[in-house]
């Protein structure tokens, strides 16, 4: 595997295979990989010729008082695990040439999709996103990139991103990988003391138990809430940020369960944020 930095060379590589006629995947990261992030490096082996996997920390995603000294990172590590996975290219921009002095261009997203969930507790993380994400697109020109649906909201608006401003590729959906336990693997999970660890397996049992009252003919967007949050505030140190459920295609809001719909939320366990999400289709 082949370590980038320079976007220029970046594009230079990309620009030849395609010349050559190969498929490019791009899968973006913020490092720090975990069995999620490989299981899209792996889906992107298994679809196109040749894969880069990205690595930076956006901190135009991250908002005043985030985690962006803090996230956690361990590049070498990483560059072992894609070594195993077979990736052709690791990209690690650096932000001084990301957004150089003088930087003046955004991706803005507006609209239901972005308005709501993270969208609503996170002022400017879509744009840091969106922005991001497109550059990463011009830099590696793929014909398809990788996002898992961790991040329901995430992987919507830049599917919406793709099809409004015409980028030239295809964005895939790659499923949750979760813990033996359930808890959906993050970055972020390495925060957790013990005792919040263990308290966080309220998240993905308050979706369970969400799907099974749905299966079992709930229809009430108000009812399934409410049983969602009284699991989650069964654990002690479990806040919530945010429970949603909307329909699962553009997440606009609904009253009554119909169609696909996605159940999605967002709860504190001391300072550390997590997100989870489950897809029902009726
Ligand atoms: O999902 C992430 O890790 C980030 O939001 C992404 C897509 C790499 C953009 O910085």
């Amino acid at each position: 595997m082949q370590v980038i930095s320079n976007i220029q060379e970046m594009q230079q590589w990309s620009r030849q295979k395609r010349l050559q006629g190969l498929t490019i995947g791009l899968v973006p990261t913020m490092g720090y990989l975990h069995a999620g992030h490989l299981s899209l490096v792996r889906t992107a082996r298994q679809q196109c010729d040749v894969v880069i996997v990205s690595l930076f920390v956006n901190p135009m995603q991250f908002g005043a008082g985030e985690d962006f000294e803090e996230y956690p990172r361990d590049i070498s590590r990483d560059k072992d695990l894609l070594e195993n996975e077979k990736a052709d290219i690791l990209f690690t921009p650096q932000a001084r040439d990301m957004y150089p002095p003088g930087y003046s261009f955004l991706v803005e997203t507006e609209g239901e999709i972005t308005g709501k969930m993270c969208g609503a507790s996170r002022p400017g993380h879509f744009r840091g996103v969106t922005t991001v994400v497109s550059k990463l697109f011009n830099i590696c020109g793929p014909d398809k990139a990788y996002f898992g649906q961790k991040d329901a909201q995430q992987v919507t608006i830049l599917e919406k991103m793709v099809k409004d401003l015409n980028f030239p590729l295809e964005i895939i959906r790659v499923p949750i990988v979760r813990e033996p336990d359930g808890l959906a693997m993050s970055s972020r999970n390495v925060y957790l003391g013990s005792e919040e660890r263990r308290e966080a397996l309220v998240l993905y049992r308050s979706l369970q138990a969400a799907a099974e009252a749905i299966r079992d003919g709930e229809k009430s967007v108000e009812e399934l809430k409410r049983t969602i949050i009284a699991i989650i505030n069964s654990s002690p140190q479990a806040q919530i940020d945010y429970v949603e459920i909307n329909r699962a295609d553009d997440l606009s809001s609904i009253d009554r369960i119909e169609g696909t719909v996605l159940i999605a939320l967002a709860v504190k366990f001391g300072t550390t944020r997590l997100i989870d999400n489950l897809i029902v289709e009726v």
